[in-house]
């Protein structure tokens, strides 16, 4: 597929999957669709959809996943030194830039610091593994990972990318699982403004006020376990608005995530599940259902052990 697929985008509000006429997509696994972009607070462009790699092998079932999604239109892919998948990614990644001609510089690859990495020099030597697992010379996005409770080491940890950007080694910096209160504390003593705050958001667990805390500070959202990991596909809220636009649920999921201007990062190792998440952005949600969306959102987490602040 051409570089050109992926549509730069200018304006820093929510931006929509566009639906370029050529691309949309009729079927299943039919067609290439070119997605949104955002643009972060450093001025770097971020794709809307990510696919996620949390729990996929380092292997060929994940390669598969990541050849999939790069075919059917993604550009961003979201992993994580936790997740033991890099090297996986990085194969999967390499052969489908060779085999297309795309450049490096069109797709767009996070990676995050460990918990057990916090620290200055560690988190180099975290980041330059990940680096070569990956066989890159940059990341898009690199992120910690969750809060150190050590608050010394957790800024140490931010200085360090803060100078791992500096030297080019990743285009954009931002934190994963950050309450409110580590994002202030954060925001007190950091020389550059996260760009994005990676957290546990989908319709039953909204976090309206850490979302707020980062619209303030123009720090973008990145909903992970979008799809609250196929648990809430059976409600039967979602279940009616999905059968009045003719959609399934998870595409009123992600559809609805991404119309607040959010990143939506969903998981998937099957490749209709790849392209069918893809297809969710063609349609919007009136006010009504939105609103009726909005009603079912409590503090319901799907993934508890990540939540060190709930605030
Ligand atoms: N920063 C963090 O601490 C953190 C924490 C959690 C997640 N994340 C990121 O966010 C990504 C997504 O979150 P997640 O993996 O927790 O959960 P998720 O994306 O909400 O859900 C993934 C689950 O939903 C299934 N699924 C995917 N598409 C589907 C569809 N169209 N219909 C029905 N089921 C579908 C997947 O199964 P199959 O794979 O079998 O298709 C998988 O079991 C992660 O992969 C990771 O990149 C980050």
């Amino acid at each position: 597929m051409a570089p050109s697929a992926i549509t730069p985008e200018t304006s820093p509000e929510r931006q929509y999957f566009s639906k370029k006429k050529a691309f949309v997509s009729r079927g299943p696994l039919s067609r290439t669709q070119s997605v949104a972009t955002i643009k972060l607070n450093d001025g770097n462009v971020i794709p809307q959809v990510a696919l996620g790699v949390y729990k996929a092998p380092n292997g060929q079932e994940t390669e598969d996943a990541v050849t999939a999604a790069l075919d059917a239109g993604y550009r961003h892919i979201d992993s994580a030194a936790r997740y033991a998948n890099e090297e996986a990614c990085g194969r999967a990644i390499s052969r489908w830039l060779q085999k297309t001609g795309t450049r490096r510089e069109d797709i767009f690859i996070c990676s995050k610091l460990w918990d057990a990495d916090h620290g200055y020099e560690a988190t180099f030597n975290a980041l330059c593994s990940s680096l070569d697992k990956f066989g890159l010379d940059y990341l898009d996005l690199y992120l910690i990972h969750s809060p150190s409770d050590d608050e010394e080491k957790r800024l140490e940890s931010w200085r360090a990318l803060e100078t791992a950007q500096k030297l080019g080694k990743v285009k954009s910096i931002g934190v994963s699982n950050f309450g409110a209160a580590h994002m202030q504390n954060l925001l007190e003593h950091a020389r550059v403004i996260p760009a994005v705050n990676q957290v546990e958001v989908h319709p039953f667990c909204q976090r309206e006020a850490l979302v707020e805390l980062c619209n303030k500070y123009d720090i973008k959202i990145e909903a992970y376990s979008p799809l609250a990991r196929g648990n809430k596909l059976e409600d039967p809220t979602i279940n009616a608005i999905a059968q009045k636009y003719g959609k399934t649920p998870a595409q009123i999921l992600l559809n609805w995530n991404a119309a607040r201007g959010n990143i939506v990062l969903p998981k998937s190792l099957t490749a209709s599940r790849i392209q069918s998440n893809l297809n969710s952005f063609d349609f919007t949600l009136d006010s009504r259902d939105i609103a009726t969306i909005d009603a079912l959102g409590s503090e319901n987490y799907v993934t508890g052990s990540m939540h060190k602040s709930k605030d």
